[in-house]
């Protein structure tokens, strides 16, 4: 994990609003169905996280499928245990995307969203990521090149700095384009790659801008030369712009899928 963005509790109730918004319960939709699930398939998801993906899977592999969250933060999985306890089909394992707890060919597909930042070396977690999908089996990750947000701000300099601070919440820069070389490296297939931007009109607790300011504000005070004042001001600045009907916020997030060869 790096030692940038630590999942505190104060970060999991901001990441589990984010993913309620409709932005990201849309991009969750674009996930389920490129997985293309049929009923009775075991599925992993690698880094789980809050738990929304194993339960929209859930109820997609239905109760003669399984579905596998594993996650290295315990409060993570606490919440995730929390919100999936009605599945029978559902458990959760603590463990690391760089050495998964698992044999190989374990998996009719499986899945990571938002993770592979955060990992110490992407090849070794892409290589343990094939490893464990069953041959013909199917993958789909997700992540966000952050070197790209586009985010209007009041005070341009401290809209950079603030940005800037936020590089260091993970540990591989751009992993979007990234990704091709190492999945290929892997042995895996990759069969489409579709960007999901998600774009924000408005300041508010319905939309992923707000929650991830929040998140920002908190992890940039200290670092970048960022202080308490400049992070408040930015925020205070994202109200002005809304309310001036200037709010104007976009990101893209791109999609991967993947096969695994049935001669792997
Ligand atoms: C930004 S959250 C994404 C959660 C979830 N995948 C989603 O998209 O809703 C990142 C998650 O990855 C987990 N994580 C980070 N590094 C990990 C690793 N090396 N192994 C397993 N989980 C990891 C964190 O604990 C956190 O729950």
């Amino acid at each position: 994990m790096s030692s940038g963005l630590e999942f505190n509790d104060e970060v999991n109730h901001a990441l589990k609003m984010a993913y309620q918004t409709p932005d990201i319960v849309s991009a969750r939709g674009h996930v389920v169905e490129a997985l293309n699930l049929i009923e009775g398939q075991q599925v992993l998801d690698i880094g789980s996280g809050p738990g929304l993906l194993v339960r929209d899977i859930a109820q997609q592999v239905g109760p003669s499928g399984a579905v596998l969250g594993l996650d290295m933060a315990d409060n993570m999985l606490e919440s995730a245990k929390a919100l999936c306890s009605d599945f029978k089909t559902v458990t959760f394992k603590h463990g690391d995307a760089m050495s998964l707890p698992f044999p190989d060919n374990s998996f009719d597909a499986v899945v990571s969203t938002q993770v592979y930042e955060y990992v110490p070396d992407l090849n070794t977690a892409l290589s343990e990521f094939a490893r464990v999908l069953r041959p013909g089996g199917r993958g789909v990750i997700v992540d966000t090149d952050w070197a790209f947000p586009y985010w209007h701000s009041m005070d341009v300099t401290i809209r950079d700095r603030m940005i800037e601070a936020w590089k260091g919440h993970c540990e591989q820069e751009s992993v979007p384009m990234r990704l091709p070389a190492s999945i290929k490296l892997s042995g895996l297939q990759l069969e489409n790659v579709q960007a999901l931007p998600i774009m924000n009109r408005a300041y508010d607790e319905m939309n992923f801008s707000y929650w991830l300011s929040k998140i920002i504000a908190a992890f940039s005070i200290g670092r970048h030369g960022v202080i308490q004042d400049e992070a408040e001001r930015w925020l205070a600045d994202f109200e002005k712009l809304d309310t001036k009907g200037e709010y104007f916020f976009c990101i893209n997030r791109y999609l991967f899928e993947l096969t695994k060869p049935a001669t792997f």
